[in-house]
């Protein structure tokens, strides 16, 4: 049996919300861009546990891609997505047109840019990205105002773009972050892998090992970032990838780690083919003998 309801029009998800609000029922919110794989899902079932409603969007956001990049060939698998949707029990989907959420297209529409963050890693080269998502996330967060919205660490300074906007416009929702979902050789589960062929595929994983080994050196004591950064994009480009950046930043807000700070995470992107991966891995610089690095192997 489905119980998963279709809805286009943002008044018609208002009006559920109203509904299930007047009911008494707690509400979730899964932001996507569709193509659903794992990482995805295990966003809709942590959202499952949080609330008697689980929201799920799909929304392909013209706003954060650039010129030249991939709009249009963004994979698009509505059908598959909406019976995995099912399939997991989510409530509702909302699948906005552009014209929906743009209706004076995206040029002539209101803005949230995070200063500063949205200038630094992935968008020190894609420069209106953070702009389109918050902006996105900002609208949908208002459109559904849920009691909490679920988003990957995988895309780590998403994450932290969303927190920022969140306690700056005093959006009252929870944000919560999920675990990196990945394949069994370690790579980060996402819609753009399938842009591999099978020669860049078999090489992809070098991403997640080659943070992880300098997360291990970090953990084990290295404090020389520069050097820590260096020696990451070094092996990535041994690997066969053309490294991007390759990071450490404080976990929280993704400035560069100050002496008394504890929580840490690397960050990279690197170009593949026609794919450019994303990953980030995070530890501790100053961790109690054995303690593991966070979200590693
Ligand atoms: P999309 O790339 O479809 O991702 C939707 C959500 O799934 C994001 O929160 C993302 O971090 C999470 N996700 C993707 N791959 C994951 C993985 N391997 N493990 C865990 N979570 C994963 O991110 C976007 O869409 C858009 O920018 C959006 C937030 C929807 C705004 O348009």
């Amino acid at each position: 049996m489905s119980g998963l309801e279709i809805v286009r029009d943002p008044q018609v998800l208002r009006a559920r919300r109203a509904r299930w609000r007047a009911a008494g029922e707690s509400c979730a919110l899964v932001p996507t861009m569709g193509n659903l794989h794992a990482g995805h899902l295990a966003l809709v079932r942590a959202a499952r546990e949080r609330a008697g409603r689980v929201i799920a969007t799909l929304f392909v956001n013209p706003g954060q891609f650039g010129e030249g990049e991939d709009f249009d060939a963004y994979p698009r698998t509505f059908e598959e997505d909406r019976r995995k949707l099912s399939d997991c029990g989510v409530d509702l989907l909302f699948c906005p047109t552009v014209a929906d959420v743009y209706p004076d297209g995206w040029d002539g529409h209101t803005r949230v840019t995070v200063p500063g963050l949205s200038g630094i890693l992935c968008g020190a080269t894609r420069p209106i990205h953070f702009t389109g998502v918050a902006t996105v996330v900002t609208k949908l967060l208002n459109l559904a105002a849920p009691e909490v919205a679920l988003f990957g660490e995988k895309d780590y300074q998403q994450l932290t773009v969303i927190r920022r906007l969140v306690r700056d416009l005093w959006i009252p929702v929870e944000i919560v972050g999920v675990p990196t979902v990945r394949e069994s050789d370690g790579l980060a589960m996402s819609s753009r892998n399938r842009y591999l062929t099978a020669d860049e595929r078999a090489r992809a994983p070098a991403l997640y090992r080659v943070l992880c080994a300098q997360a291990a050196a970090l953990a084990g004591g290295v404090r020389d970032f520069a050097a820590v950064s260096a020696a990451g994009m070094a092996d990535l480009a041994a690997a066969g990838l053309e490294p991007e950046y390759f990071e450490v930043r404080r976990a929280d807000d993704l400035e560069l780690p100050q002496p008394a700070d504890s929580h840490v995470v690397i960050l990279a992107a690197a170009r593949l083919g026609r794919a450019r991966l994303i990953d980030n891995v995070r530890t501790r610089l100053n961790p109690d003998p054995g303690s593991p690095i966070i979200g590693g192997p």
